[in-house]
């Protein structure tokens, strides 16, 4: 593993503080990104054991926001008419944003934090709170195989591949496949989205990484779609390589071909991009400075597991940024990890309250941006720091 970037010492992402434990000592690791030559793996080099990250207070809900909620509908329409699944299952189900769209006789999720899982349960789902597992896939394929198993921001969550896939492999029915979507690394290295990288991403996937794993589970990519979510993601759909039922798709091709066009089978790369990120951090400092100098408030919008790499690693905190607004019920009155800025309940933007919002989501820039427009038109200015940092 060769290392090019160094984010600092880092706090885990969504450990949200309560106002009594504001003065306690966090605990913090060291993130640095590396890159493998050999497999083209793009990951974190110091891991965080799971049930530290994933326990009964998880609290990003996936159903906070509209353009998630729309693309899994999206996907599910595709799904029941290129599939024709009579059961699916969800690696990672979170609050059942995806699972809601099927008929609960069809459909499973799982779910290792407790507080997620009693959502999608309560409503009549199906849901296991474990890890996804082989006992755990044995146990739920022994009656009925299944046929689609999708997983969304998930895999990027995972150590050991080993045990995912062996546990795909034992519960896919013959036809079954396997749908993967996660960040695109392309997209994190053209956008210097830095920030994808914290504890929970160990990995952030390119076709060609994933292809080479792929390859030693005997699974292989047959299709792949470029999606706009998490700041540009790739879907993937993958079949057991004697799986003959589903033709090779030209786009699988043409994302490795733009991919290694684009350097990310090179070493070079990543240490090009590690000086991007450098620039990004002096510039946004730099912006936040020169309106902090203006004596202007700053507020942020979305408290992202995202915007806890960009805070620490630029060292911003309450004395720049007076509060963060987010929907999520779980983090609100809470104080981000490290920097210490607290979370509002979300309330629409007035320029009355702040003259500059830094852009925390920029993920979901375009559904902010739709919500905020009366903000926007009377003046309001938000800061982003993707692809570079800018007021806009
Ligand atoms: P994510 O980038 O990890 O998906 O987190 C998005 C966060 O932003 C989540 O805490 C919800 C919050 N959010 C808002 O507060 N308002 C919004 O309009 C949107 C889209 C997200």
């Amino acid at each position: 593993m060769k290392k090019f970037l160094n984010l600092g010492l880092q706090p885990l992402a969504n450990s949200y503080i309560t106002r009594n434990k504001l003065n306690h000592k966090e605990k913090k690791f060291k993130l640095i990104v590396g890159f493998n030559p050999k497999n083209y793996l793009v990951s974190i080099l110091n891991t965080i054991p799971k049930e530290k990250m994933f326990n009964d207070k998880y609290p990003y809900k996936s159903s906070e926001s509209l353009t998630m909620k729309k693309s899994f509908k999206d996907l599910s329409v595709e799904i029941k008419k290129k599939f024709k699944p009579n059961l699916i299952l969800e690696i990672g189900s979170n609050d059942g944003a995806f699972i809601k769209n099927f008929k609960k006789n069809c459909v499973i999720g799982v779910e290792p934090c407790k507080n997620l899982a009693k959502i999608t349960r309560d409503k009549g789902y199906k849901t296991f709170s474990e890890y996804w597992d082989v006992s755990l896939a044995k146990k739920i394929s022994k009656k009925k195989k299944i046929d689609v198993i999708y997983s969304a921001n998930t895999l990027s969550h995972i150590e050991n591949f080993s045990e995912i896939f062996k546990a795909v492999n034992l519960s896919l029915s013959d036809k079954g496949i396997l749908i993967l979507e996660d960040p695109s690394l392309l997209e994190c290295i053209k956008n210097v989205a830095y920030d994808q990288f914290y504890c929970e991403h160990i990995y952030v996937f390119s076709a060609i990484a994933l292809k080479k794993i792929l390859d030693k589970f005997n699974f292989e990519i047959f299709d792949i779609q470029n999606t706009k979510t998490h700041g540009g993601s790739n879907r993937y759909f993958i079949k057991r390589k004697k799986n003959s039922f589903y033709k090779l798709n030209p786009n699988v091709l043409k994302n490795i071909v733009v991919e290694k066009k684009n350097g990310l089978h090179k070493f070079s790369t990543y240490k090009r991009f590690a000086n991007k990120v450098l620039l990004s951090k002096k510039r946004l400092i730099q912006v936040v400075k020169k309106i902090k100098k203006n004596k202007k408030r700053i507020i942020g919008y979305g408290a992202t597991a995202k915007s806890c790499t960009v805070l620490n690693y630029c060292k911003i905190n309450d004395k720049q940024i007076d509060f963060f607004y987010d929907t999520t019920s779980y983090k609100i009155s809470k104080f981000l990890p490290g920097s210490k800025i607290e979370v509002k309940k979300y309330k629409k933007l007035k320029k009355n309250v702040t003259d500059y919002v830094f852009l925390g989501a920029w993920n979901f820039k375009k559904e902010i941006f739709k919500k905020e427009r009366d903000f926007i038109k009377s003046g309001g200015k938000f800061i982003t720091h993707i692809p570079y940092p800018k007021i806009i």
